[in-house]
C-alpha cells in the first residue's frame, strides 16, 4: 500500500516534469533537457507504470509513446463536413473578400465587422473529437465528408492535450506540423533516397504509418485554429482562440483582431517577412470573420466558407548569376552537381549554394554556366534553382559538362542503370567517400562524437591517418597534437570523447556504419530482428526481406554490404575497438553509483560536454537537473561556477569538482 502511494506520489511528480519539459520544448521552443534526458524522465515514467499498472491514467504522457500497429485505418464521418479555404494570391482579392463580407453582414443589421487574421500553418488538418474532457478521436480530413480515424497516431503528438477540463462535446480541428528542427533531424537520420521534401510531406506520412510508436519518434507538433461545440455558441472567434489555449492548445500565439482592412493588410505585410524567423513553416494568412454567429448565414460553397479566405505568400524568389557548377562526392559514391551562385537574400538568409540535384535536371532546366537565374524558396527549406532567364543569356556562357572521372580520385565514373546519377565506385579509397562515411558515423544521430568535425576529419582522411571508422579508436594523442589547429587540449578531448562513444548502442552502431538505405528505423528494426552483428552477417536476403519495413531492395543491400572481402577486416577492427555489436544493455555494464541522486552541473568542464556528463550520471541511475534547491544531491561546479553555485553553498548541498565527480563515475 504504502508501495503505491509512494509510486503515485512519484508517477505525479514525473508526469509534471515531462508535461512541463514537453511545453517548453514544443509551445516556447526553450527546451531545456536535452533529447536524452527527457526520454529517460519518459523511460522512468513508463518503468514505474508497468509496476504499478492501477495508477496508469489516459492522459499520462506514458500514453504517447505508441506502440498499437494499425493495418488499416478506419474511415470516420466528420460531424460537419472539414471544408478547405478559398486561395489568392492577390491584395485585391482581399479587399474584395472583405468588401463582399461586409455587405453581407450589413444585411443582417451588423455594421461593426471584425476579422480575425490568422497565420496559415503549412501541415496537415485534422479534426479532434473530446467526450467529458478526455481526447476520443482524431481524424484527417480526407475528402472533407469522410476521413481517417488516425487516433491511436495522433495520441502520440505531445502539443495536443489527451486531457481538457470537462467541456462536453467538443471539436477542434488545427494544423499538424513538423518543426524545422524536427523535420531537419527527421531527414538527417534517413537514406538519401528516402528524404523527405518539405516538412509538410514528411508530417502527411507519418500521421499514416501504421506503427504509432514510430509516428512518436517523428516529433510533430499541433496548432489549434477551430473550435466547435462550446456551450454559448455566440463566442466570437477571437474568443475562441483564447479559449482553445486556456484549454491546453497551441495556437502559435500570432493573431490579431483587425477593425478595418488596414489592419489586415498592416498584418500580412508584417508577417511577410518575420514568418521566416518562426520555428515552423507558414505559407500565408487566414482572414475569418469574427463574428461565429453570422458564419451559418454566410454559408459556403461547395469547398469552402464565405466568411474565410487565405492570402498566400507570393513563392521567394530571386534572380542571381550561375558562377560555375562543382561536383559532390557523397559518401555513397553519388556525384551531385552543386551550382555556385552570386550570394543574394532568400526569405531571410544569404544564398551562394544550390544543390542541381543529377545531371537529368541540369538538362531540364537547360542552365548553363554564366546564365541568370531565378532561385525560389517555396515549402521546402532549401531554395533551388527553378529557371533560367534565356533571353538574357551572356555570350560567355559555358556549357556544363558531366565529368568523366571522379572529382576526387579521378576514377573513371559509373552510371548505374536504374539511376539517374553518376558514381564513383572506389569506394575504399576515395577520400570524398571516406570523409563521408566518417562525418555520417560521427553525426548526431549516429556515434554522436561532437569533437570529430569537418576541418578534423580533412585532415586525418589527407594525411591517410584515418581510412575508415575503425581506425579513429586506435588514434593515439601525439598523433592527434601534431595537426594543425589541435594542440593538446584538443588531442585529450577527442581520444575522450571516442573512448566514450565505444558504449554506444549496437542500435546506433549500425546506423552509423552509413549501410545503403539503412536509416535510424531501419537500424532499430534490424538490432531487434538480429541482436547481433554476427547474426546480421549471416542472414540471407530472404530471411532479411522478413524483417518488417525492409524491403528487397534495403535486404539486398545489407547482404552487399557484408559481402565484400575487405569487410572481414574492418568488422574485426570494431571488434578490437570495443564497440557494442550485439544488443546487449551497455546500461547493465556501468555501476549504479548515482542510484536516486539529483545532479546539477554550473560552470565549464574542461573534460566533458554537458551532455556526456548528464547521460554519464543518468546511465547510474541519477537524474540532472537545472535549477538548485534543498533537494538537490550534488553540485558539480566547473570553472567560474557562478549563482548557481552560491546558491547551493548557502542552501548547505554538497558541491564537488569535476575531478571528484569523475572520481565518482
Ligand atoms: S481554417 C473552414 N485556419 O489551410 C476553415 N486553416 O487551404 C477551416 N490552414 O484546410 C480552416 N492554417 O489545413 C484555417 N489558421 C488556419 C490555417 C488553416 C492552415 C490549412 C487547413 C486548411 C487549408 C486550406
Amino acid at each position: 500500500m504504502t508501495d503505491s502511494i509512494h509510486a503515485a506520489e512519484r508517477i505525479a511528480r514525473l508526469r509534471k516534469e515531462i508535461e512541463h519539459h514537453s511545453r517548453l520544448y514544443y509551445s516556447e521552443a526553450k527546451p531545456e533537457l536535452s533529447d536524452y534526458e527527457f526520454d529517460r524522465l519518459l523511460e522512468q515514467l513508463i518503468a514505474l507504470e508497468r509496476q504499478f499498472p492501477d495508477l496508469v491514467t489516459p492522459d499520462s504522457p506514458s500514453q504517447r509513446v505508441g506502440g498499437a500497429i494499425t493495418k488499416e485505418f478506419v474511415s470516420v464521418t466528420h460531424h460537419e463536413p472539414m471544408l478547405s479555404l478559398s486561395n489568392t494570391y492577390s491584395l485585391g482579392e482581399v479587399e474584395e473578400f472583405y468588401n463582399r463580407v461586409k455587405k453581407l453582414v450589413a444585411l443582417e443589421g451588423v455594421d461593426e465587422q471584425e476579422m480575425v487574421a490568422e497565420l496559415k500553418f503549412d501541415g496537415v488538418a485534422i479534426s479532434l473529437l473530446y467526450q467529458e474532457g478526455l481526447l476520443v478521436r482524431g481524424a484527417t480530413r480526407g475528402d472533407g465528408i469522410q476521413g481517417d480515424d488516425i487516433t491511436v497516431n495522433i495520441r502520440t503528438i505531445p502539443t495536443i492535450p489527451l486531457k481538457i477540463g470537462d467541456t462536453g462535446e467538443i471539436e477542434v480541428r488545427g494544423e499538424v506540423f513538423m518543426r524545422k528542427e524536427d523535420f531537419e533531424q527527421l531527414n538527417e537520420s534517413r537514406p538519401e533516397e528516402e528524404r523527405f521534401a518539405n516538412p509538410r510531406n514528411a508530417t502527411a506520412g507519418a500521421l499514416k504509418l501504421q506503427d504509432s510508436a514510430e509516428v512518436a519518434r517523428r516529433r510533430m507538433s499541433f496548432v489549434a485554429y477551430y473550435l466547435k461545440g462550446i456551450r454559448d455558441e455566440s463566442t466570437a472567434h477571437f474568443s475562441r482562440l483564447k479559449l482553445l489555449e486556456e484549454l491546453g492548445f497551441s495556437t502559435g500565439n500570432h493573431y490579431k483582431l483587425c477593425s478595418e482592412l488596414h489592419d489586415i493588410n498592416e498584418f500580412i505585410a508584417e508577417w511577410s517577412e518575420k514568418r521566416w524567423k518562426l520555428p515552423y513553416e507558414t505559407d500565408g494568412v487566414v482572414l475569418k470573420l469574427n463574428a461565429v454567429t453570422l458564419w451559418d448565414k454566410l454559408g459556403a460553397t461547395a469547398k469552402s466558407p464565405r466568411w474565410a479566405i487565405a492570402y498566400k505568400y507570393p513563392a521567394q524568389q530571386a534572380r542571381t548569376v550561375l558562377n560555375a557548377v562543382v561536383f559532390q562526392v557523397g559518401r555513397l559514391g553519388t556525384i551531385t552537381p552543386v551550382a555556385e551562385l552570386e550570394p543574394v537574400l532568400l526569405a531571410g538568409s544569404t544564398v551562394a549554394r544550390s544543390t542541381l540535384h543529377n545531371f537529368d535536371e541540369i538538362g531540364r532546366l537547360g542552365i548553363m554556366i554564366h546564365d541568370r537565374v531565378i532561385i525560389e524558396k517555396s515549402g521546402e527549406v532549401i531554395p533551388k534553382v527553378i529557371s533560367v532567364v534565356l533571353e538574357e543569356r551572356p555570350s560567355d556562357a559555358q556549357p556544363i559538362i558531366i565529368p568523366l572521372n571522379c572529382p576526387e580520385c579521378e576514377t573513371p565514373l559509373v552510371k548505374p542503370e536504374s539511376e539517374v546519377s553518376y558514381t564513383c565506385p572506389n569506394e575504399a579509397e576515395c577520400p570524398a567517400q571516406i570523409r563521408g562515411r566518417l562525418l555520417h558515423f560521427a553525426s548526431r544521430n549516429a556515434m554522436d562524437i561532437k569533437s570529430l568535425g569537418k576541418a578534423l576529419v580533412d585532415q586525418l582522411v589527407a594525411i591517410k591517418l584515418v581510412k575508415d571508422v575503425g581506425d579513429l579508436y586506435f588514434l593515439q594523442e601525439p598523433q592527434l597534437e601534431k595537426l594543425e589547429r589541435m594542440g593538446r587540449k584538443s588531442a585529450q578531448n577527442l581520444v575522450r570523447a571516442l573512448d566514450e562513444s565505444r558504449a554506444k548502442s549496437y542500435e546506433r552502431l549500425l546506423y552509423a556504419l552509413g549501410i545503403r538505405h539503412v536509416g535510424r528505423a531501419t537500424a532499430r528494426e534490424l538490432s531487434q530482428a538480429y541482436p547481433s552483428l554476427e547474426a546480421l552477417m549471416q542472414a540471407s536476403q530472404e530471411q532479411l526481406a522478413t524483417v518488417p519495413d525492409i524491403g528487397p531492395v534495403v535486404a539486398h543491400s545489407i547482404c552487399d554490404y557484408f559481402a565484400k572481402p575487405s569487410q572481414t577486416d574492418f568488422l574485426e577492427k570494431l571488434r578490437a575497438a570495443g564497440l557494442q555489436l550485439s544488443a546487449s544493455e551497455t546500461t547493465a555494464q556501468v555501476n549504479r553509483n548515482f542510484e536516486g541522486l539529483t545532479v546539477l552541473f554550473t560552470g565549464g568542464l574542461d573534460r566533458y560536454d554537458r551532455q556526456t556528463a548528464s547521460e554519464l550520471v543518468m546511465e547510474r541511475g541519477g537524474r540532472v537537473v537545472n535549477s538548485v534547491s534543498k533537494k538537490t544531491g550534488l553540485v558539480v561546479a566547473g570553472h567560474d561556477a557562478g549563482s548557481k553555485l552560491d546558491r547551493a553553498l548557502k542552501l548547505g548541498v554538497r558541491v564537488v569538482s569535476e575531478d571528484e565527480f569523475e572520481g565518482m563515475l
